[in-house]
């Protein structure tokens, strides 16, 4: 996945020179040598909890303002780096919430008007929109489409200019879902993947009375992890590529296939540690990349407990030793540190080499400190939530669909859905209340990797409204001879599989809303579409492909004999 994208260091560097007057008192070092980047030096910062400016029939109200600020990602840069924070922070501030208690924010938008990133005018309707535009999307939240952050629902400052799905100020969360990790995010229309990694993410915890009732770790051993892919100019300034000579100086086309950070940040912060207590600790882990997917585990190959995917919680803890987590994917873990006084511990990442050897390009994430004081008696939870799995024979149709890509005008690989861009016509109108199967084969692969081998190049896919259950994945010859896209989508014929079908990762048994769709694979996925009608959308979460046509809408229309 190099291709395509630039180093830090390429880019022209605006370079420091050691001044006296700096507010570092520590050495400042080249932000955009990451091997010079000194680890495990911040302590992992936890977003702070939002209080709501007021409450309306026992429903908190909430006012989020976007704007423009200064964060210092590592105490060895020289600048603070300007970023777009909700409330000026990054990440976000935290929203908790409880189920069956709505909560309505209104999301404000003070930024400047016009991005520190580079907008590329290319991709959709971006040429006549304003530069900075945002809207704010719950991801995995079941919500009505008018609060539900379409991507065409933008607005700028002040509400001045406004998308044509824009409808509204106030969004209202019905938190009707069980307990879970969701988290917001900017989601305006071909800038998404630079509105997010300029910043604008936070959490979104969502309680319920099981899940309380429950002996998991709580308020301080609770702890949100965002971890994201980033990269940075020598004086600690953001680094996105804006890779390619502009061949068009007036639409500046400037989207790439895929962003890879050179540097790991959890939080806000470049490889942060934490101090810890030899006791549980629960970790909600959110990829929060633009590209990037990564594998999980820790240093001292302990295993996690995980306690919930996506959606909430799963139906018993169980240990995984590592676990895969694409762009907008959660886990929600226990980690026990019982018993490791004084050592530490590193969460890091596993990417196999061409020979299948682990650990060579391993990126460290974030370490544990473990003290000597404190602990817990709690034990771990066993039982969880009851889960329903969604039955095959229950569903009323099954849509294929086929991960595609051509060549643009440019010269640039334009990653799509079933060869159909976001503006053509709808063609998914399930039923409310009904069950289907969706079926995505991911022929798009770098042939010059051999398959399955790293980096990463699933599609994972969301949809927007629901949870839904991964039923399996099948391997499939991916030869263009073999395969024939248009067979496969209208009748499911004119694809070879050459494996059984596997059942879904350990990790991912249980609700979700992002699925990885691997290349060479067949992913099946079952979804039982309910809670509103309207219209939403779908998408790959690599940001920079959802920017530019891997989304299409999804229209859920009411059933005739209704
Ligand atoms: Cu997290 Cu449609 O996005
Ligand atoms: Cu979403
Ligand atoms: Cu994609």
């Amino acid at each position: 996945m190099e291709e395509n994208y630039s180093l830090p260091g390429e880019e022209e560097s605006s370079g420091y020179e050691e001044s006296s007057d700096t507010k570092n008192t520590d050495f400042i070092i080249d932000a955009s040598n990451p091997g010079a980047i000194p680890k495990f030096v911040d302590e992992l910062p936890i977003p702070k909890v939002l209080n709501p400016v007021s409450r309306e029939n026992g429903c908190p109200y909430y006012e989020v303002e976007m704007k423009s600020a200064k964060h210092r990602f590592h105490r060895n840069f020289k600048e603070a780096a300007t970023i777009f924070g909700y409330n000026g922070m990054y990440p976000g501030p935290t929203i908790e919430a409880m189920k069956g208690q709505a909560v309505r924010v209104k999301w404000i938008n003070n930024l400047p008007l016009k991005h520190f990133l580079p907008v590329d005018k290319t991709l959709e309707d971006a040429m006549d929109s304003p530069e900075v535009r945002t809207v704010v999307h719950l991801h995995g939240h079941n919500v009505a489409p008018d609060s539900d952050g379409h991507p065409e629902a933008w607005f700028t400052r002040n509400y001045e200019y406004v998308g044509k799905k824009y409808c509204r100020q106030v969004y209202e969360y019905p938190n009707q879902q069980q307990a879970t990790t969701l988290w917001y995010h900017d989601h305006a229309m071909g800038v998404t993947r630079l509105n997010l990694y300029a910043g604008l993410a936070g959490f979104y915890l969502l309680h319920d009375f099981n899940e309380q009732s429950l002996d998991l770790p709580r308020g301080k051993y609770d702890i949100p992890l965002m971890i994201q892919d980033k990269s940075f100019r020598s004086d600690g300034s953001l680094f996105y590529p804006d890779n390619l000579t502009p061949r068009n100086q007036f639409v500046h086309p400037s989207v790439v296939r895929a962003f890879i950070g050179n540097t790991m940040v959890v939080n806000g912060k470049v490889w942060p540690y934490l101090h810890v207590e030899p006791r549980k600790y629960r970790f909600r882990m959110l990829n929060a990349s633009n590209t990037n997917g990564f594998t999980f585990k820790l240093s001292n190959g302990q295993p996690f407990w995980q306690l919930g995917t996506d959606g909430g919680l799963i139906s018993v803890t169980k240990a995984i030793q590592k676990f895969p987590l694409d762009p907008a994917e959660r886990v929600d873990v226990i980690i026990d540190f019982s018993g490791l006084e004084g050592e530490t511990i590193i969460l890091q990442t596993e990417e196999l080499d061409l020979q299948g050897n682990p650990d060579i390009h391993k990126r460290e994430v974030m370490q544990f400190r473990v003290g000597n004081k404190g602990g817990d008696s709690i034990p771990l939870p066993q039982n969880l939530r009851p889960f329903d799995k969604l039955e095959e024979a229950k569903a009323v149709k099954t849509r294929r669909f086929v991960m595609s890509q051509e060549v643009d005008g440019f010269g640039r690989i334009k990653l799509t859905l079933n060869n159909l861009e976001f503006s053509d016509p709808v063609t998914e109108f399930p039923e409310y209340d009904t069950i289907e199967i969706w079926e995505l084969a991911n022929p798009v692969f770098d042939p010059t990797r051999p398959l399955g081998i790293p980096p990463n190049i699933s599609h994972p896919i969301h949809l927007h409204l629901v949870q839904f259950q991964i039923l399996g994945r099948q391997q499939f010859n991916v030869n263009p001879n073999k395969f024939n896209a248009n067979q496969w989508i209208t009748n499911g014929g004119g694809i070879e599989f050459v494996s059984n079908p596997v059942d879904p990762d350990p990790s991912e048994m249980g609700w979700k809303d992002t699925v990885r769709v691997e290349p060479g694979q067949v992913t099946r996925i079952i979804v039982h579409f309910k809670n509103y009608t309207g219209e939403y959308v779908w998408h790959c979460h690599i940001l920079e492909h959802e920017d530019y046509e891997m989304m299409r809408p999804l229209i859920v229309i009411k059933k005739y004999n209704d």
